[in-house]
């Protein structure tokens, strides 16, 4: 069966089919809502049903609901009549700036034993657009695809960088990343996502990282950099020891070098001799800013981390719902 889907207060509307999520729908008829990891993992797609009957899966037993109901996730939706929602966002983007491209490895550094920086190079004349925080898909030889945000700025043009924690098990992160050399080819897909910096915004931007989390931050903070922003910028970046910051050497150059940006590194599980910030990274925000109401958060790494962001900053510190982005790094996404 298809369906309508009308989008409260917008002029906005799309068909749906009934074995299709509202999230697959939207974007195939050219609208993107809020999303990160498509599996009903990280509540970033969720937005309310106003009216019309829904099939909800991802939980156990699905749920058939009717009528108005707040924090559907629209990823793990799909529609039993016509339906009028409200997403958190929705605009209208270009379905044809996403492409599938053929690259090269060009480099493979391995700074840690469990994280690999791998540059990909594009064919000559295949620039991609893309925002700062966005991801890509791997496309993987038995079909399956992998998530992984690009840690470079849009600005470089002719391949991206990718920062890649191997996990143990990982048909990605560990069949293939760890024999990778230079010269080696994979097909990427890209850009996904709507975790970017909201560059219309003046508020000052506190970013919250755990491991590979830096990755998209990284983008971000190097493309405001270039664009000579005046926001001030934080980054916690947590982990469990010093080592597991991978890349500490640049936000600590970032924080000597650049007036509005402060680096708080925070470890879960330190050696004796470590003078910084201790605990959970999201506690540590917290205790530093007990209010946030004018603030814009970009939360990105572990789902548990973004969770706890998302809730205890809105509920503990009075950051406004529609301020905080978040990218919840879901394995087997
Ligand atoms: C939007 C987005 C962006 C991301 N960006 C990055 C990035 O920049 N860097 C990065 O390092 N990671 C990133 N990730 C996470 C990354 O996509 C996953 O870690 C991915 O699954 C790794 O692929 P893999 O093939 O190595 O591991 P997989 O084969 O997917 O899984 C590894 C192991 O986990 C087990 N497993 C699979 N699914 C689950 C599950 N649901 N719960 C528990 N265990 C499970 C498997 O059995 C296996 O043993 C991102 C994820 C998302 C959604
Ligand atoms: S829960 Fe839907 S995109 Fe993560």
């Amino acid at each position: 069966m298809n369906y309508q889907i009308a989008v409260e207060g917008t002029e906005f509307s799309f068909p749906c089919d009934s074995n299709e999520s509202i999230l697959d729908a939207a974007q195939k008829a050219g609208f993107e809502l809020p999303y990160s990891c498509r599996k009903g993992v990280c509540a970033s797609c969720e937005g309310r049903l106003v009216t019309g009957q829904v099939l909800v899966g991802g939980e156990n037993p699905d749920r058939i609901l009717d009528g108005a109901h707040d924090g559907l996730p629209f990823c793990k939706t799909w529609p039993l009549s016509d339906l009028l929602i409200a997403p958190k966002r929705i605009e209208k983007i270009d379905p044809s700036a996403r492409k599938t491209i053929t690259a090269t490895v060009f480099r493979v550094l391995r700074p840690t034993p469990d994280v690999t920086l791998l540059h990909l190079r594009f064919p000559a004349g295949n620039k991609v657009k893309f925002k700062a925080g966005q991801y890509l898909q791997v496309l993987m030889d038995d079909g399956q695809r992998r998530s992984f945000s690009m840690a470079n700025p849009p600005a470089e043009k002719d391949g991206v960088q990718l920062h890649i924690r191997q996990v143990p098990g990982g048909r990605f992160s560990e069949g293939v990343v760890s024999s990778l050399c230079g010269g080696d080819k994979l097909t990427v897909e890209l850009p996904y996502g709507d975790f970017y910096l909201r560059e219309e915004s003046s508020k000052p931007i506190l970013f919250v990282a755990t491991g590979t989390g830096f990755a998209p931050i990284k983008s971000m903070i190097e493309d405001a950099l270039r664009q000579g922003t005046s926001r001030d910028m934080i980054l916690y970046w947590g982990a469990r020891k010093a080592q597991d910051l991978y890349l500490a050497s640049l936000p600590m150059r970032w924080a000597e070098e650049v007036e509005n940006f402060t680096f708080i590194p925070v470890l879960s599980d330190p050696e004796p001799d470590w003078v910084g910030r201790t605990g959970l990274v999201h506690k540590a925000v917290l205790e530093d800013h007990p209010s946030l109401i004018a603030h814009q958060v970009y939360a990105c790494g572990n789902p548990a981390m973004t969770t706890a962001c998302r809730e205890d900053f809105t509920k503990l510190a009075g950051l406004p719902v529609s301020e905080i982005y978040c990218d919840a790094f879901v394995i087997g996404a």
